[in-house]
């Protein structure tokens, strides 16, 4: 059985190392109880180390964002090379919090590459403003996937994760995400560049997750109605309650 990827953001949060801590140990309780999910936390960079200390089967780790030079003297950069030495697995690029400062898709495209050299899964987000009444939001969904993935091969394709967030639902209540039926009918968009891109065989295996506003409250209708891979959790990530919750809605309905 293909398990349900649930991604967690956790942004610029906690603060301080303890909260760090206390969520960390009760996302790893939560996802320990799953059986067809697989948990990521993708964690500020100050958190990665002490928390990888406490690794265990139940989760994977992921990163925010990471440098698109593989090595050298680039002052404030993090290398994917320091990531996969610190047991993280997948990384996120091209998030719209990053796109917003200065991302462009010729930026996500040298990340997306550096990070598949070093053997880390990228988590490309792709998403847009608003939507137009004549599906003009197709059109820069296409040009950023289009653009975001130049240059990889089928070989790289294997490792990818897409993930669709329509800005507009960022950060609001479950009340304002996406409806399920908009979710599905995007995600088969996204597959078709996906197989226009790779090919059939590894542009259908390539997992697409849905962001934006995503809470236990509604956490198994996007995914089991709108009929995505998985989902890329922001703000309801930082609460355990939730966590737990959103783990044990997509559990309960497999
Ligand atoms: P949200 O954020 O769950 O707080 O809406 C999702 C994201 O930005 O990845």
């Amino acid at each position: 059985m293909k398990k349900t990827l649930f991604v967690a953001n956790w942004k610029m949060q906690p603060e301080r190392a303890k909260d760090a801590s206390l969520l960390w140990g009760a996302t790893k309780r939560a996802a320990k109880t799953a059986r067809s999910t697989s948990v990521v936390v993708c964690p500020p960079f100050v958190h990665i180390a002490p928390l990888a200390k406490s690794i265990d089967r139940s989760v994977l780790l992921g990163a925010q964002d990471v440098s698109l030079y593989p090595d050298g003297a680039h002052t404030g950069e993090i290398s994917a090379g320091m990531l996969t030495n610190l047991s993280v697995r997948f990384v996120i690029v091209g998030h719209s919090e990053r796109r917003h400062i200065g991302e462009t898709n010729e930026i996500v495209a040298r990340k997306v590459k550096v990070a598949l050299a070093a053997h880390l899964r990228p988590i490309v987000c792709v998403g847009e403003h608003e939507r137009g009444m004549h599906g003009e939001h197709l059109g820069h969904l296409q040009e950023q996937m289009t653009k975001s993935l130049a240059g990889i091969g089928k070989a790289g394709a294997q490792n990818l994760v897409v993930a669709y967030e329509p800005l507009w639902a960022i950060g609001k209540s479950f009340k304002y995400a996406m409806k399920p039926a908009e979710i599905h009918e995007t995600s088969l968009f996204i597959r078709k560049i996906l197989v226009k891109l790779f090919g059939r065989t590894a542009g259908t295996a390539i997992p697409v997750l849905y962001g934006g506003a995503v809470a236990s409250e509604n956490i198994a209708s996007v995914v089991y109605e709108g009929e995505v891979d998985g989902v890329l959790v922001g703000h309801a990530s930082l609460s355990s309650q939730q966590v737990t919750g959103m783990i044990r809605a997509l559990e309960s309905k497999k």
